[in-house]
């Protein structure tokens, strides 16, 4: 068995920022990924990560902090989302000072900051349209410069705990090889990212799919707010790819079919840049009543000219012409809303830590903190990564120091071996494709912009179907090594579990705040409703409790853009 100190997995942003901070506090700590690091989502992200350097404007964190609260539709925990805008500049700096070469201001040199959604100041700090990817690969450059052991193309099938419930490690089916090994280990963190492929279309990456989430779940711990899904305003109608919020930052329009500006009827101060929320239900309403252009609306960035769209938006330029056949130097895209970010998450406190299981800690997007809440801004999400990545790594580096050596049971990859060989002996039954296809068609049909209680049932009636149906499910590959086919089947099972926990806390939210739109209850309902649900998993069914919001300064208002 191999055995470290703490071992993350995921090799993302949040992961390897976790890392990071983890071998800095002086302790072994590896990755293990699905991916190669690279390859992890975090760098399909696009626009930028928000610091209020204030280099622009006169901007400062209590702003930040108080847009923050306010796109989460007040119900993020206000003491994180503090930590979150407090630490923000140091993070950024810390990045550049690593190398992340962030796009200027041409007359001071200064980092540049464009304007994005729900945001009172221009504070989301970018690199072109690459931000994700040119910080992926800084933080890869300095894993490899601390020569961060990292098991690369390592899928992990279970999260090990001890006789006492403590996480001590985990069991990864190790592609290359074909082995099935164990990784012990005196602190887990958990940073896979998000679910986005319970839907399609999605923005995610084929290889989002929550597996953090559902290991912790079936380990019994609660899974918190997994009800609200964040879907983008401008996704490509071809794939659900996404075109930045940075386009409208740099003063893109939404038009609908009659060439109107339609976003002046929702959100009059802020149009194009109103939380991402309130963009997509505008959209979805413009195209529902019969105001859109086959199925979509338009996205018009030819007032920016060329050389704004060359500097600062080229990869969208270039995947609007693949994807789109549309130049937006000379046409408008046609885009519409697709599933992009999910806000639930593993339930974790302010460090990290999993409340309900010792030596557990997850971070960014697989995590709920919750500095999101109901609805997250844009930029935020590589700044959780970033921020959240760097105090698990610390905590758990803490935790790791005064924990004992790990009591590994010596069947863990036994058990999993075991399972997984008798799902390969297994020859007919339904395969994994069809069950995840048929899953993402009734999320993205039931569970979607717009909610109310009978689509969301009969999404319930068909995920328990798909459940069942997934119990006979077939591997075609009988292989060891590069089984993809078995991957796919075990991701399959993931996504199964985090739809009936989207499912079942979007049935029992009797309110619409943020992200989770009910047409049959039209009003947020601080009352009854400013509460998280924490989703746990009894014995196949998912069972739904509650937890108290963590308010600070900032009382709930109307919100309005
Ligand atoms: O629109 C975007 O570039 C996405 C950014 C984000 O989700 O934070």
């Amino acid at each position: 068995m191999r055995e470290h100190d703490v071992v993350v997995v995921g090799a993302g942003l949040a992961g390897m920022r976790a890392a990071i901070a983890a071998h800095e506090a002086g302790v072994d700590v590896a990755l293990v990924t699905k991916l190669h690091p690279v390859r992890s989502h975090s760098g399909a992200a696009q626009g930028g990560i928000n610091a209020a350097l204030g280099n622009e404007t006169d901007d400062n964190t209590d702003n930040h902090t108080f847009d923050t609260v306010k796109g989460a539709d007040y119900i993020g925990d206000q003491d994180a989302i503090e930590i979150l805008c407090q630490r923000a500049p140091l993070e950024v700096y810390q990045l550049e000072h690593w190398g992340a070469v962030f796009s200027r201001q041409e007359d001071s040199g200064k980092i540049a900051q464009r304007p994005f959604g729900g945001a009172g100041f221009p504070r989301t700090c970018f690199a072109a349209d690459l931000t994700g990817l040119v910080i992926l690969h800084t933080l890869y450059t300095v894993c490899v410069k601390y020569d961060i052991p990292t098991y690369e193309e390592w899928f992990v099938t279970d999260l090990v705990t001890d006789d006492n419930g403590n996480a001590v490690g985990v069991v990864a089916y190790d592609m290359i090889h074909g082995n099935i090994e164990t990784i012990g280990a005196k602190a887990v963190v958990m940073a896979t990212g998000g679910a986005g492929r319970v839907y399609r279309p999605s923005t995610n990456a084929h290889a989002s799919t929550g597996d953090a989430m559902s290991l912790a779940l079936r380990k019994g711990v609660p899974l918190k707010d997994m009800e609200f899904m964040q879907f983008h305003p401008t996704t490509l109608a071809a794939n659900g790819v996404l075109v930045t919020e940075g386009a409208r930052g740099e003063g893109g329009y939404l038009l609908n079919k009659d060439g109107e500006r339609f976003m002046s009827k929702y959100a009059p101060n802020k149009l194009e840049l109103a939380s991402r929320d309130v963009v997509s239900r505008a959209e979805a309403t413009e195209i529902q009543e019969g105001r859109g252009v086959d199925g979509c609306v338009l996205l018009d960035l030819r007032h920016l000219g060329r050389d704004r769209i060359m500097e600062r938006l080229p990869q969208i330029r270039e995947l609007a012409i693949a994807f789109a056949g549309t130049d937006p130097i000379d046409e408008p895209i046609p885009i519409r809303p697709g599933a992009h970010y999910h806000m639930g998450g593993v339930h974790v406190d302010n460090w990290g830590a999993a409340p309900h299981m010792p030596g557990l800690f997850a971070a960014g997007e697989c995590s709920c903190v919750s500095v999101h809440g109901a609805n997250r801004l844009g930029g935020n999400s590589l700044l959780e990564a970033v921020v959240f990545g760097a105090r698990a790594g610390e905590a758990s580096a803490a935790y790791a120091k005064d924990a004992p050596a790990p009591r590994v049971p010596s069947n863990a990859a036994e058990d999993t071996q075991d399972r997984l060989e008798a799902l390969l002996a297994r020859e007919n039954g339904p395969r994994q494709g069809e069950i995840r296809d048929e899953l993402a068609a009734v999320m993205q049909e039931k569970v979607g912009v717009f909610r109310a209680d009978g689509p969301l049932r009969e999404a319930k009636a068909k995920v328990d179907e798909l459940k069942q149906k997934f119990e006979g499910v077939v591997v075609d590959d009988k292989g060891k090594t590069f089984n993809t086919d078995l991957i796919h089947t075990i991701e399959t099972g993931y996504l199964l579990d985090l739809a009936d926990c989207m499912v079942t806390g979007a049935i029992a939210r009797h309110e619409s705040r943020g992200a989770h739109s009910r047409t049959d209850f039209p009003d947020r309902d601080d009352d009854n409703w400013m509460k998280h649900t924490l989703a746990y998993l009894d014995e196949g069914d998912i069972r739904l409790d509650y937890s108290p919001v963590t308010m600070t300064k900032y009382e709930p208002q109307v919100r309005s853009y």
